[in-house]
């Protein structure tokens, strides 16, 4: 494939990228994003392989890798279950920030291309940064890992004078820089680079250690913005145009996510990333199990007593969490919307933009199941219409729906926005006991007069309530 080729399979690769992002950000136009995504992506894999910069001897080889990674995710992709897809997006994240680091050190090794003068400061200030986003990304993103499926735990890592061993950290690297820029040779340069590696090695872990439970979801998206600078600070050290692209549009709309993010969680992004928020939790409550203090009285209910309330209801609002894509029960959550609209009942969803374990779990879980999306409402559309609403439904969800965050100026999640279930005239909160949620926080939603329990697994609980409410 000549030069010129391989440059507009790139220009078309990079407009479908974008189209796939346009499409992605709305339910209705995802599939179409998606597809736009796949193209775009064959079309660059092919650019790049039959392009002018791969030398025929070297196809096998590139073709063999394609075949093995693409069998190890074919395999991740089929087998991963729904629950599990936020670690095994981390898991990716770190291996493009595995990867710019592996480029980095092979173009400074790489003596086959000769620079002088400015290009080669230029080559190695991008060599420098692409190793420094990339180690950041690689172990903030394995210790993000950890956190997701509950093997590291929730609580934040608070160092002592943790500020002043990130700013030292930061002096420290660019000293090295400047040692790695002078540096005569490659073996006198290689001394430097591997120092700030591990500086940023472990300046990822800390970062990702020292922040709390119900805050991950900043980090998650951070980290996807990280993952696109480490993309883009390869294709810069490649001087591939389509990865610098490719990488800054994965950067930048990570960026916005987390910016979004912060909003939701009513953060400060700096603080955020400063660490040290969402205390109070030794473990994330999936790996704890930790049971919330008693406060109050609990009124447990059952499955006909839940369908006799929605039965008579002329309004529901149904809450999802975490606990409806453990449980799976989105296609009964649907089947129940159906039978109460067909009664007539006003039935909608609130979702908050934390609910589950990555951005957009639950629509994603909804639109599968087919639920309209036109009853599916963002947390700030629907937060005034609680007080008129008769039954609210909270499916699986805790720390979203949890009135200490307002309540309460000492809770871990004070400032939080939540869903405000308990100004319904009743709420049904459904999940399997008294633990608490992913921040480890108790609940005292559990404890209002207008509130009841129904104790059990979602999907179990729900096929119940369905088989009562068709009785
Ligand atoms: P959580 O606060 O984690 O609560 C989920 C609840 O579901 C648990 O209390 C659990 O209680 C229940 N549950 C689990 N399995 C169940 C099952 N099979 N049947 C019924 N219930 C089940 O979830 P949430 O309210 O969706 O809030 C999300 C939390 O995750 C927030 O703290 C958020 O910050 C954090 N987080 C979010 C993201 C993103 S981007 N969305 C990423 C990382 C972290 P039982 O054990 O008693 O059943």
């Amino acid at each position: 494939m000549s030069f010129s080729l391989a440059t507009v399979a790139y220009l078309g690769a990079a407009i479908l990228f974008i189209l796939s992002l346009g499409g992605l950000s709305n339910p209705e136009t995802s599939r179409r994003g998606n597809l736009y995504g796949i193209i775009g992506m064959a079309l660059a894999v092919l650019a790049t392989i039959l392009g002018p910069r791969v030398a025929a001897a070297g196809i096998p080889w590139i073709v063999g890798a394609l075949l093995i990674g693409g069998s190890v995710g074919l395999y991740a992709a089929k087998t991963v279950k729904m629950t599990q897809m936020p670690e095994l997006v981390a898991l990716m994240h770190s291996l493009v920030g595995l990867a710019a680091c592996l480029v980095g050190f092979a173009s400074y090794v790489d003596t086959s291309v000769q620079y002088t003068g400015a290009e080669k400061t230029i080559h190695e200030v991008e060599i420098y940064i692409g190793i420094l986003i990339g180690a950041v990304t690689f172990s903030g993103s394995l210790i993000a890992f950890g956190k997701l499926n509950g093997k590291i735990g929730g609580k934040p890592l608070l160092l002592p004078a943790r500020h002043w061993l990130n700013l030292l950290g930061l002096l420290v690297v660019i000293w090295f820089g400047r040692e790695f820029v002078n540096a005569p040779d490659v073996q006198s340069g290689m001394t430097p680079l591997i120092v700030m590696t591990v500086i940023a090695l472990l300046f990822g872990i800390h970062m990702v250690m020292a922040i709390g439970g119900a805050d991950m979801p900043v980090v998650v998206s951070m980290l996807n913005s990280y993952s696109g600078w480490a993309a883009a600070a390869t294709g810069f050290m490649l001087s591939n145009d389509l990865l610098i692209v490719t990488g800054a549009l994965v950067g930048s709309s990570g960026a916005i996510l987390s910016y979004i993010m912060c909003n939701a969680m009513n953060r400060n992004f700096i603080s955020v990333i400063a660490g040290g928020f969402g205390g109070g939790a030794d473990k994330p409550a999936a790996a704890s199990g930790a049971a919330a203090e008693p406060q109050g009285e609990v009124v447990p209910v059952s499955a006909s007593e839940t369908a006799e309330l929605l039965r008579d209801a002329k309004s529901v609002i149904i809450v999802p969490g975490y606990g409806m894509a453990v449980a799976q029960a989105q296609h009964t959550v649907n089947d129940i919307t159906k039978t109460l609209r067909d009664r007539g009942v006003n039935v909608r969803f609130g979702i908050h933009p934390v609910a589950g374990r990555m951005p957009g779990h639950m629509n994603v879980l909804l639109a599968e199941a087919k639920v309209p999306y036109d009853i599916v409402l963002e947390m700030d559309e629907i937060n005034d219409d609680f007080p008129d609403t008769d039954v609210v439904m909270v499916i699986g969800a805790n720390d979203i729906v949890n009135p200490a965050a307002q309540e309460d100026p000492t809770s871990p999640i004070a400032g939080m926005p939540v869903l405000e279930v308990w100004k319904g005239r009743t709420s049904i909160v459904m999940k399997r006991s008294m633990a608490s949620g992913y921040a480890g926080v108790d609940n005292p939603l559990f404890y209002k007069d207008n509130n009841r329990m129904l104790f059990g697994d979602a999907k179990k609980m729900l096929d119940e309530v369905l088989a009562a409410l068709k009785a």
